[in-house]
């Protein structure tokens, strides 16, 4: 399944990925939540792109196993170190290591997570990136890229889809709000000591290394199907999502590395999508017609969201490559790849 999904990753490579290669090859650069769902495919990608990446994380949530693809392109154990990024430990590896470039990923990514317990989702999220921010100051990083989230927009009016970047921050979740509360630090840490950003406000992002309970939407719904069980919807399943699918934000990534751009991108796929709508296409793929169960929506998720993508094409030169069918696809198959035993 591994290689298949290299097959497939390098077959979705394109002019944007060759751009950012030849910028960014024998650049260093540290990835924070390297060994995360999103942050894996990013450190891959810099890999093909021949940059010496170095990953930072806590494997809270991110598995070595995620970073198969990474160790084949040439990244070793030593260039992995598991430390939290609230610790002086991580704070000092910047300043030894002083990369180009820190893509900051790490983050207790969870909405309804944070919902729960938004004291931790602060500290991870607030916190440790502001520990970050201060190693990158004194380790003279060119340009931090951070991973922000649609979450900051809070719940737009329908009338201000699809959202722009210069639409107002007006998070509705906490978790929105330590990646709003970030953005802002970004901007200060701009004017006060010339630290470089950009913030990637990114859609829900899914892909086949991600399903399962804790995986999102797709993943999720994907995987129950497979699994003969009646996916559970919350609200009434007509809330709508825009879907970027992971090989697309990774080479988005990539492009921010080079540092043609600056400030808050979307990156999305421009399209919405209702939950019902991927229900129906993952039962299709699947070759299954299971009827969901509604339970109650979750307080502080966006009723509608659909993003403008405008600015990530022309800052950029990036656009999503994989429509929602065949994403939904790959992740169809993985899951039943995975059913089978077959490692992803
Ligand atoms: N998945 C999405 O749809 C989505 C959407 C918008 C933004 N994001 C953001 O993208 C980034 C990656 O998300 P993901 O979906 O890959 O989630 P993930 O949970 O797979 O990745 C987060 C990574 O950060 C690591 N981590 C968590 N806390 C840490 C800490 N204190 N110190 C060091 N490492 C820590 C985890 O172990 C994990 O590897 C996050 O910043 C997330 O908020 C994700």
């Amino acid at each position: 399944m591994v290689d298949e999904q290299d097959g497939a990753s390098r077959r979705l490579e394109t002019d944007s990925a060759n751009r950012a290669r030849n910028r960014l090859s024998g650049a260093r650069i540290v990835v924070t939540g390297g060994a995360g769902f999103i942050g894996s495919e990013v450190t891959a990608s810099l890999l093909r792109a021949g940059v010496d990446v170095k990953v930072v994380d806590d494997l809270s949530t991110g598995r070595m196993s995620l970073l198969g693809s990474a160790f084949r392109f040439g990244l070793t154990d030593r260039d992995v170190r598991v430390v939290d990024v609230r610790s002086s430990e991580c704070a000092d590896l910047i300043v030894r290591w002083r990369p180009d470039v820190v893509v900051h990923m790490a983050a207790q990514a969870s909405l309804p997570a944070a919902l729960r317990a938004p004291l931790v989702d602060a500290d991870i999220n607030i916190r440790g990136s502001v520990n970050l921010l201060q190693a990158c100051v004194q380790a003279e990083v060119g340009l931090v890229v951070f991973a922000a989230s649609a979450a900051m927009y809070g719940q737009v009016p329908p009338e201000q889809l699809p959202v722009t970047e210069a639409q107002p921050l007006t998070p509705s979740s906490p978790y929105g709000l330590s990646k709003a509360t970030v953005l802002h630090y970004l901007e200060l840490f701009q004017r006060h000591h010339g630290l470089a950003h950009v913030a990637l406000a990114l859609a829900n992002v899914y892909g086949p290394r991600r399903f399962g309970s804790g995986g999102g939407v797709i993943p999720k719904i994907a995987t129950d199907v497979v699994h003969a069980r009646r996916p559970r919807i919350t609200g009434d399943g007509h809330q709508t999502r825009d879907f970027v699918y992971v090989t697309d934000v990774a080479e988005a990534v990539a492009l921010a590395c080079t540092g043609e751009a600056s400030g808050l991108i979307n990156i999305a796929s421009g399209k919405e999508t209702n939950v019902l709508e991927v229900v129906e296409t993952v039962g299709r793929v699947a070759g299954a017609d299971i009827a969901p169960v509604f339970t109650p929506a979750v307080p502080g998720e966006a009723r509608r969201m659909v993003m403008d993508i405008r600015r990530a094409r022309e800052v950029l030169g990036w656009q999503p490559k994989v429509d929602v069918g065949t994403g939904i696809t790959a992740v169809v198959r993985a899951v039943h790849a995975a059913q089978q035993g077959v490692a992803v």
